[in-house]
């Protein structure tokens, strides 16, 4: 494990700081992040708090769903993350199937987070049971961001990848499962594709700072995935994305040139490459004959 590293110039956000910038209607910065570079810009562009997020299993990893993504493989992610921030709280999602069966397996898989891979804090989907997972993670010393509404990890048993809390019951199901979260010691919580006005009436009763994907504009901050606001993801998105850049496309624009530089032998050129000692390329093809 890599401990966090001390911060050169501002002061390293902490759970505190999060609670502050609520009471202050400071708007928190949260997106992900699932390498080292990653880390590095999210750090640059001064990000809050930075999210391994098991989205790393489609963004990154090339899987269909957040479900397949392994412990170890989101692990060797959150460590390549740690060692790039300074400054933002590093939160690691726990994925699927890694802290339901018991509090037990929640608290072995926070702590391996925490102890190989320097999370600050884990991320856990779901109210209900979840909740007293949450509890026992928090008990164990290991803070907990909780996630309600669309929870991509059992998104089939939601009917799919939609909005949720749109009828007022369901609205009051979500307030439920914010509240178990927050009562089990979540310091925060992720509101997924939550409506709007869900949000503008949850939020104020909620002690813990409210993070929105697709939750509209009163959450207490927002996130989403890297890759989606870069533009690096292929094909559709979800509605509430907002592309800043086409980075997918001056990946492709670069690559593409290399490969035509390289076939045209325009590339290397001169300046690419290095030279022998003087004197020594007139040496060279004795020295070779003598080889023979
Ligand atoms: O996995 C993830 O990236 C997330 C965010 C969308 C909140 O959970």
């Amino acid at each position: 494990m890599s401990a966090r590293p001390v911060a050169s110039g501002a002061a390293p956000v902490t759970i505190a700081t999060l609670a502050a910038m609520k009471a202050d209607g400071a708007p928190i910065a949260m997106v992900t992040a699932y390498d080292h570079p990653g880390a590095q810009v999210a750090e640059a562009a001064g990000a809050d708090v930075v999210l391994v997020g098991d989205s790393a299993a489609m963004t990154v990893l090339g899987y269909d769903s957040t479900v397949p993504i392994t412990v170890d493989e989101m692990l060797m992610l959150a460590a390549a993350v740690r060692r790039g921030l300074r400054r933002a709280l590093l939160v690691a999602d726990l994925p699927f199937a890694s802290y339901e069966a018991s509090d037990e397996q929640a608290v072995r898989t926070a702590q391996r987070f925490v102890k190989q891979a320097g999370a600050d804090a884990v991320k856990v989907e779901r109210g209900g049971t979840t909740a007293q997972r949450a509890r026992a993670i928090v008990a164990a010393g290991i803070p907990v961001m909780g996630h309600v509404g669309l929870t991509p990890q059992t998104a089939t048993a939601l009917g799919g990848y939609r909005a949720q809390g749109r009828t007022a019951e369901a609205a009051v199901q979500v307030a439920r499962d914010a509240s178990a979260l927050v009562q089990a010691g979540c310091f925060a919580l992720v509101f997924e594709a939550i409506p709007a006005e869900v949000t503008a009436a949850l939020v104020p009763r909620l002690p813990v700072p409210v993070i929105g994907i697709g939750a509209g504009p009163a959450a207490d901050g927002q996130v989403l995935v890297v890759h989606d606001l870069l533009g690096i993801t292929e094909g559709p998105t979800a509605r509430f994305v907002k592309r800043y850049a086409e980075v997918r496309k001056a990946m492709v624009d670069g690559v593409t040139a290399y490969v035509d530089d390289v076939r045209a032998r325009s590339y290397p050129a001169r300046e690419h490459g290095y030279a022998m000692a003087p004197g020594e390329a007139q040496r060279l093809p004795a020295l070779l004959a003598d080889l023979d």
